[in-house]
Order: structure tokens, then sequence, then C-alpha cells
């Protein structure tokens, strides 16, 4: 008999009935990361065992986006990795500038920080007004949130200091008003911003982009997945174009990275090069 625990058995049922059910393929996400998210959605959900989860998934209309809430991870903040977002500024940009026309996709926004951090950095640079970001999630109420662009005031203070951190010109307080406890982002900033439901292990490519920015999301995927995810990046790259990872990511043993040089490898900032002899 395969030695296999009894809830690693639940957790394949419960992916399988999630994408026979429907259509969401989680079955290529680094096991241990999605085990013990499906195991908080048990404590959340009061299910007691993850088939008593994959039951109401199979019979209950509206746990979908329950389940999907719980498997997505939608933490984020603004210019997080403040350096990342210096760096953007000062050696991405100068070269997206020579674009008539800048598209940038967003991949994985979450509830949109780094949707609104991009805006205010480029709008500073002169840029945004010939900009267009594609700001893409599978999760829709995370898409939602990143509409509405409203956050606890809480968050400010460390936003502050990471805009700074980062190169901001004014402070952070120009670009959101606070009511109560919370905070609402100018909503002139998501003029060029388009919000949509894309799923990086199953849609295709998005955009002709200039820019790829994906923090933080390819750490949950396999290897695999990770591979088939930066070939749907460079696909959607012009030549020269850039690609931003989240600092603890990397394009090392990915062989559909192979056409991307470093610009800054610590940063995870890297561009597309001319095609390597024998690519596609
Ligand atoms: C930890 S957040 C990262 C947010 C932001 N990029 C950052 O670094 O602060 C991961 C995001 O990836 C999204 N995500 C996970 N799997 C995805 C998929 N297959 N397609 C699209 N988005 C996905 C989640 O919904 C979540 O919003």
């Amino acid at each position: 008999m395969p030695d296999v625990g009894l809830e690693d058995i639940e957790v394949e049922l419960f992916v399988r009935a999630l994408q026979l059910r429907h259509g969401y393929d989680f079955s290529q996400y680094s096991p241990a990361s999605l085990k013990r998210r499906v195991l908080q959605l048990v404590q959340a959900q009061q299910t007691g065992t993850i088939s008593e989860l994959t039951a109401r998934l199979l019979h209950e209309a509206g746990f979908l986006q329950t389940v999907l809430e719980g498997l997505s991870v939608p933490v984020s903040e603004m210019f997080r990795d403040p350096e990342v977002f210096r760096a953007l500024r000062e050696q991405v940009f100068p070269l997206l500038a020579s674009y008539p026309q800048i598209n940038i996709w967003q991949a994985g926004c979450a509830h949109g920080q780094e949707v609104y951090s991009l805006a205010i950095l480029l709008e500073e640079a002169g840029l945004y007004e010939r900009t267009q970001i594609y700001a893409t999630d599978f999760n829709e109420s995370a898409l939602r949130h990143a509409q509405e662009g409203i956050y606890p005031a809480k968050e400010a203070q460390l936003w502050s200091r990471n805009y700074l951190a980062a190169g901001g010109s004014h402070t952070l307080a120009d670009y959101y008003s606070a009511r109560y406890e919370l905070i609402k982002l100018d909503q002139r900033l998501r003029r060029n911003v388009i919000f949509a439901n894309h799923n990086l292990v199953t849609d295709e490519v998005f955009c002709e982009a200039h820019l790829v920015l994906c923090r933080n999301v390819l750490i949950y995927f396999s290897d695999p997945l990770q591979d088939r995810t930066l070939a749907l990046f460079r696909d959607s790259l012009v030549r020269g174009g850039f690609l931003c990872l989240g600092t603890r990511e990397s394009l090392d043993f990915a062989p559909s990275a192979a056409d991307f040089v470093p610009v800054d490898a610590g940063l995870r900032i890297y561009r597309l090069g001319p095609r390597t002899p024998g690519g596609e």
C-alpha cells in the first residue's frame, strides 16, 4: 500500500473536485502551502474534515468564492520592498520613457496596493498619461477591493515610509483622503488601470507588455507551473521588455527564462534579451 496520509488523500480529492466542478486548477501549487491553506479553511468554516469541505464545494452554490478567498492569500502593501520600486523608477522608467505608449501587466494584484504604487510613481515620472496598466488576479473579490482602493488607515504610516524610501517626491497623504479608520486612494490614479480576472494557471497571454510585474505569486507554484507562468510572461513582453518578480522568487532552473538577462538580479528585475539560438 502506498504510504500516503489520509489528509493528503483528502487534499487531492478536494483539488480534483475544485477542478472538475468549477474549472479551477490548483494541482500544480506547492503541496505544503496548499495543504496549510486548505486546513485553515477547514478551521474557518468549521467543517471538521477536508472531505466535508469538498462536499460543500460540490453541492453548495456560492461556496466556491469562499474557497478561492481562502486559497488565494491576497496580502500586499503599498511600495512593498521599496528598494524595488526605487529601482523601477530609476533604472526601468527612463527606458520605458522611449515608448510612445507603455503597457504594464501587473499579475496577481491582490487588493491593488502595488497598482496604486505604480500609478503614483509613473505620475511623478511624467509617464502616466501614456501608460495603460492591466491589473489581474483570479480572485474576484480581491479585484473588487482593488478597484475601490479603500484600506485601513493604520497601514498609512508604513506605506508612507515605503513611499519615501521608494523615492516618492511628495507625501503619500497627497494621494488619499482619510475618513474614520479608513483611507481612500485618489480615484484619478485609476484612470489608466483596467482590472480583469485572469488565471495564470489556465489563461493565455494577456496583452503586449513593456513591463510585467508579478510579485509573490510564483512562490505558491510548483516548479513546472512557475516555468509555464514565466513562458506566459516572456510571450507577453516586447523584446527589451522588463519583468519584475518578488524578492524570494527567481528565474533559476526555469527553462522558459533563458531569454531573460538580469537588470538587478538581487531585486529580481530582468529584461527580455534577444532570442537565444535554437529558441522558438
Ligand atoms: C501574496 S499576493 C501578492 C500580491 C502582490 N503582488 C504583492 O506582492 O504584494 C498573491 C496574489 O496572487 C493571486 N494568485 C494566486 N494564484 C493565482 C493565479 N493562478 N492566477 C492569478 N492570480 C493568482 C492571489 O489571488 C493573490 O491576490
